[in-house]
């Protein structure tokens, strides 16, 4: 018998399980889940839930979803009995309270990065999936990119020995965003600490194993995007009369290996030119992100290594390919609840620093 075929016919004759989904926001990102969604087979959007008409009408027309509301709770309740899984993709402000409403009806959730405006939020999104016994995915993408997942096999199979810093960077020279609401506190939590350090930090966190995050010092500076300003910029013209988010964070994180981990992030930063990057310091190995350089000792030498292949795939399909197979399939959750509560915990420690003027402890 030749299993190797046997196995092939039987995975090749597998009927395909359906999955329906309802998008709770539906906006730009929403645009990107649904096209990565619809290329999955057994995959249906059935309903979406936006409190904008025109939102919704472009669901009719581009997706030919008729089952829409302006209320997501309505969606759930009328809709409920179709829908297996949510994909929350609101501004940072909604995603608590829709995340749980999703959980609450039975529904297998992925919510739109960050996970929540603080860490009590997101513990309570943890929570309620937990309770209705539905998986919780968060929606980072950089984790699953080939340069993270090289540097988070070669940590995990001790490489690089003990780990003893990461410095994380997500810095834009003049890039504060003139669409959406991320220059509002109130609705966004925060301003780049949240937004972009938010994706460098949790690629950083995930990379090297999700430690337990244990104390928090750092700092938060606006000195410009509150202003007016003629200074030539690739957005021009952001709502300064309602930017109340920093322009530029920097903090530290202490986690309970004795690791420490920098970070910083901008809208505004007086730079040579934009970073999104991090760099990981070893006893026996160290790394750079960005380029997947490897630095270590070989045979008495120093060398610098840089695998000429690692791999190659679209880390948005992988993302939302993970999310149906998590929900629909029984996959392992490899962006679980768990994680996005850490990450908000860090983002909340430096916010409360800045705050406080001095570390904090990180529950
Ligand atoms: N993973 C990524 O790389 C990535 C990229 C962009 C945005 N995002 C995240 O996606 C989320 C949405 O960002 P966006 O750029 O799509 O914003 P957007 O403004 O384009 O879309 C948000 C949509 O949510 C709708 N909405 C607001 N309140 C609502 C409510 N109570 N109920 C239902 N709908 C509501 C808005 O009307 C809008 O249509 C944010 O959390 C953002 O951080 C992630």
């Amino acid at each position: 018998m030749d299993t190797e075929v046997d196995a092939l016919r039987e995975t090749e004759e597998k009927p395909v399980k359906p999955l329906n989904i309802a998008i709770i926001g539906c906006g730009g990102i929403a645009q990107t889940h649904i096209n990565y969604l619809k290329k999955i087979p057994g995959v249906t959007i059935v309903a979406g839930a936006d409190i904008n008409p025109a939102a919704l009408d472009r669901m009719k027309s581009a997706h030919g979803v008729t089952a829409l509301y302006e209320d997501f709770n309505v969606m759930l309740k009328k809709e409920g009995a179709k829908i297996d899984a949510v994909s929350v993709c609101t501004p940072n402000g909604v995603h608590h309270d829709a995340a749980i409403a999703a959980s609450q009806a039975g529904k297998h959730v992925i919510c739109e990065k960050p996970m929540a405006m603080n860490a009590k939020q997101a513990q309570e999104m943890a929570d309620a999936a937990k309770k209705a016994g539905k998986e919780f995915v968060i929606g980072f993408q950089h984790r699953y990119e080939p340069r993270s997942k090289v540097l988070r096999d070669m940590i995990a199979d001790g490489v690089f020995g003990k780990i003893l810093y990461v410095r994380a960077q997500a810095l834009r020279r003049r890039g504060i965003p003139n669409w959406g609401v991320f220059g509002q506190k109130a609705l966004q939590g925060g301003g780049p600490l949240i937004d972009i350090g938010v994706h460098i930090l949790e690629t950083a966190h995930s990379i090297i194993g999700t430690p337990k995050p244990v104390s928090a010092t750092g700092n938060t500076f606006t000195f410009l995007g509150n202003k007016e300003s003629s200074v030539v910029s690739q957005w021009a013209g952001w709502d300064w009369k309602t930017y109340t988010v920093e322009d530029f964070a920097a903090g530290m994180i202490r986690f309970d290996t004795g690791a420490l981990l920098t970070l910083e992030a901008s809208f505004v930063a007086h730079i040579d030119h934009d970073i999104f990057n991090l760099q990981i310091f070893g006893e026996k190995g160290g790394a750079i992100w960005d380029g997947t350089q490897i630095f270590t000792d070989f045979n008495d030498y120093m060398v610098n290594v840089t695998p000429p292949f690692i791999g190659k795939w679209d880390i948005w399909d992988y993302k939302i390919r993970h999310f149906v197979e998590v929900a629909r399939d029984g996959r392992k959750n490899e962006a679980p609840a768990e994680h996005g509560v850490m990450v908000q915990k860090m983002l909340d420690g430096i916010y409360a620093s800045a705050e406080a003027g001095h570390e904090v402890k990180i529950d």
